[in-house]
């Protein structure tokens, strides 16, 4: 399809600023410096479409056109490695269980979440491809390792950096092991993406305060309530933090094709992408995606929300490929996404330098930490008796 049909696709679904006029000054002025058309990529835009190839040009427009696509260059082969016939993973009822959750809880800090926030976006950058977003991903390396080191809590927790081929900045895992070692091959998966665009050209300044370094920093923060209080759950229990969001789902898919190819059964993952702006449309709410999720995980999550949150629940839409959750359903498995509100009423900073941290409310991101905890610790103790 032609870039100019699916700009008028996007326009029709999407409101999107116009740039202003300095702006766009500035992409004429540098476009042609920094797009090398020589690097074409396979991407798709839409579920049923056939894929297309874009230049850096034409994906960096689609970016500022709000058009979420999947590049499929190195991935055209993800879901293909786990049969159909596997299908998923029963999930537990919707029962809650309070008495198990609320001692960790009870840990969270929104003060420690803003003293991460703000150092996580003082790099210049987190764009994939840059020096600044190889030393991002390092330092979240190390305040993981600093966590797991300085906890005298008896968790049987590890990391590792998942290296990817083309580009430096590495994914980062970490994985709680489970008490029931039959159910080893069957985690639970929170993640975020670690990686942040500037829309207008890579090389710009690029917070990302919210998009998404709060959800990496809701999750991390979930991670630590877990790792200090001694997190013993019967199946293993991981945290992603993924590289290359933005170049079109890259790491995710990239981590999500390992572990189909390693025959890993993954029973659920809940994808934390922008949980720290809240709207100005509607009241304070999560945002609960509803459109290419996995229904009856998604319905776990509405419960987990109303139960552990002290915010409404609202359902709203992303469409196609509009996080990392997208590399998971692909691969096979359940995945889930909830974001800071409606979508339309998301962030209207993201991709720009303007996505700093004084949009950002700590306490909206403390609601996504109750939930990704929530998440963690029910279907973590999931013994898979349904
Ligand atoms: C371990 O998991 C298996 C498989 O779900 C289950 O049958 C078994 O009862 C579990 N063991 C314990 C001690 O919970
Ligand atoms: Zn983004």
């Amino acid at each position: 399809m032609k870039l100019q049909s699916l700009l008028l696709i996007s326009l029709a679904s999407v409101a999107v600023a116009a740039p202003s006029w300095w702006e766009q000054w500035t992409i004429k002025k540098h476009e042609s410096v920094i797009v090398a058309d020589d690097d074409m990529r396979l991407v798709q835009v839409a579920e049923n479409e056939a894929p297309f190839y874009t230049s850096e040009k034409e994906r960096m427009e689609m970016l500022r056109s709000n058009i979420h696509y999947m590049d499929i260059t190195d991935n055209t082969d993800l879901g293909t490695y786990r049969a159909k016939s596997l299908g998923k993973k029963p999930l537990p009822s919707a029962a809650v269980h309070q008495n198990k959750v609320a001692r960790y809880v009870d840990q969270l800090s929104t003060a420690n979440m803003e003293v991460a926030l703000t150092e996580f976006t003082k790099f210049h950058t987190r764009y994939y491809k840059s020096e600044t977003g190889h030393q991002s991903a390092q330092w979240l390396y190390k305040q993981i390792s600093d966590l797991i080191e300085e906890t005298d809590a008896e968790s049987d927790v590890s990391i590792r950096k998942f290296e990817h081929d083309n580009w430096k900045q590495f994914s980062i895992i970490a994985r709680f092991e489970g008490k029931n070692e039959s159910l080893t091959n069957e985690p639970v998966i929170v993640g975020a993406h670690q990686d942040s665009v500037n829309m207008w050209l890579p090389q710009l300044r690029s917070p990302g305060a919210d998009d998404d370094g709060s959800g990496t920093v809701t999750i991390l923060e979930v991670f630590r309530a877990l790792v200090n209080t001694g997190f013993r759950p019967h199946r293993p229990v991981e945290f992603h933090w993924y590289s290359a969001e933005e170049a079109g789902l890259l790491g995710s898919q990239a981590v999500a094709k390992s572990y189909e190819k390693k025959g890993v059964d993954v029973i659920a993952m809940i994808q934390n992408d922008m949980t720290g702006y809240v709207g100005t449309k509607f009241a304070e709410s999560y945002g609960i995606v509803v459109d290419y999720v996995d229904e009856d995980l998604t319905e776990l999550v509405r419960v987990y929300a109303r139960e552990y949150g002290d915010i409404p629940v609202r359902e709203t839409k992303c469409g196609y490929a509009c996080s990392d959750h997208a590399s998971w359903a692909k691969a096979g498995y359940r995945s889930a996404f909830a974001i800071e509100g409606d979508f339309s009423d998301s962030s209207p900073y993201i991709h720009t330098a303007n996505d700093d941290v004084s949009h950002i409310s700590f306490d909206h991101m403390k609601q996504f930490a109750k939930l990704a905890l929530g998440f963690a610790v029910e279907l973590g103790y999931y013994k898979g008796d349904k």
